[in-house]
């Protein structure tokens, strides 16, 4: 498969296939994953510090602080510290996050999605030799009855240009064959790039809310529900 973009930003046709996982693709796709995760950690940062009461703790040290000291560089030094110690406390929940994931499906990715017969499925788009994108299906845990379409991730140099699109086409194409008539996938808040890969090929938002865990609760850090009804792609 390849794929030239229309946008005179993109102005160069990029030849790419997408595949079929392979044993051989083990750690590229664990890597795409790892990578893909990583990169909202600072927006989430961004979400904890507009959290009321994170704010309300903030301004509550720098006046304990100055009362305590008088001293305005404490105060910063202090303020610094704490800041410094919430972005490693996300951090430290992202790894939780990322270690999860490759614990589960990402474990063992062909018992997981490529037992012949089964309909789950994992594909990669391969340019140049090189994994630079992934995706898989299988039946949905949370909801019997449907599939779900996990682990969409590109690498950040080769994004824009319609791999995702092609790879959630891939996945759509697979299970409208296995007459599936329903498929979700869930994302959080901050993966604002897949929303509108998912606006875009059909998907309908259908459900919010906030991910069931201590410190998603603390931050107010949502998860969405999406799905997609008769798995054809709508462009
Ligand atoms: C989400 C992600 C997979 C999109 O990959 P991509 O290859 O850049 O997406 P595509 O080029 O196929 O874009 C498909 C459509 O999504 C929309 N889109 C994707 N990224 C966009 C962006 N940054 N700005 C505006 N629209 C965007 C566009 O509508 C585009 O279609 P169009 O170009 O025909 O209008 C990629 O950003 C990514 O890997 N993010 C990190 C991992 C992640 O968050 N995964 C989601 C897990 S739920």
């Amino acid at each position: 498969m390849n794929n030239s973009s229309g946008s005179p930003l993109k102005a160069f046709i990029m030849w790419y296939r997408i595949r079929e996982y392979r044993d051989a693709d083990y750690s590229a796709v664990r890597m795409i994953y790892t990578s893909g995760f990583r990169e909202h950690v600072g927006t989430v940062y961004l979400l904890a510090l507009k959290q009321p009461w994170i704010q309300a703790m903030l301004c509550g040290l720098c006046l304990l602080i100055y009362f305590l000291t008088g001293s305005i560089l404490t105060v910063i030094l202090c303020v610094g510290g704490v800041m410094l110690a919430i972005r490693m406390a996300v951090q430290y929940i992202f790894e939780q996050g990322i270690q999860l994931g490759l614990r589960e499906d990402l474990l063992d990715i062909r018992n997981s999605y490529m037992q012949p017969g089964s309909r789950s499925c994992f594909w990669v788009a391969e340019l140049k030799g090189s994994i630079v994108g992934t995706v898989g299906i299988l039946p949905c845990v949370e909801e019997p009855g449907a599939w779900e379409l996990k682990r969409i991730s590109v690498k950040k140099e080769f994004r824009g240009r319609g791999l995702a699109k092609d790879l959630c086409k891939s996945a759509l194409e697979f299970v409208a064959r296995h007459n599936v008539k329903r498929v979700v996938l869930f994302t959080s808040m901050v993966q604002t790039d897949a929303h509108k890969l998912y606006d875009r090929i059909g998907f309908k938002k259908e459900e919010e809310f906030v991910w069931p865990s201590l410190p998603a609760r603390l931050i107010n850090f949502m998860v969405f529900k999406y799905a997609h009804r008769n798995g054809v792609m709508s462009c």
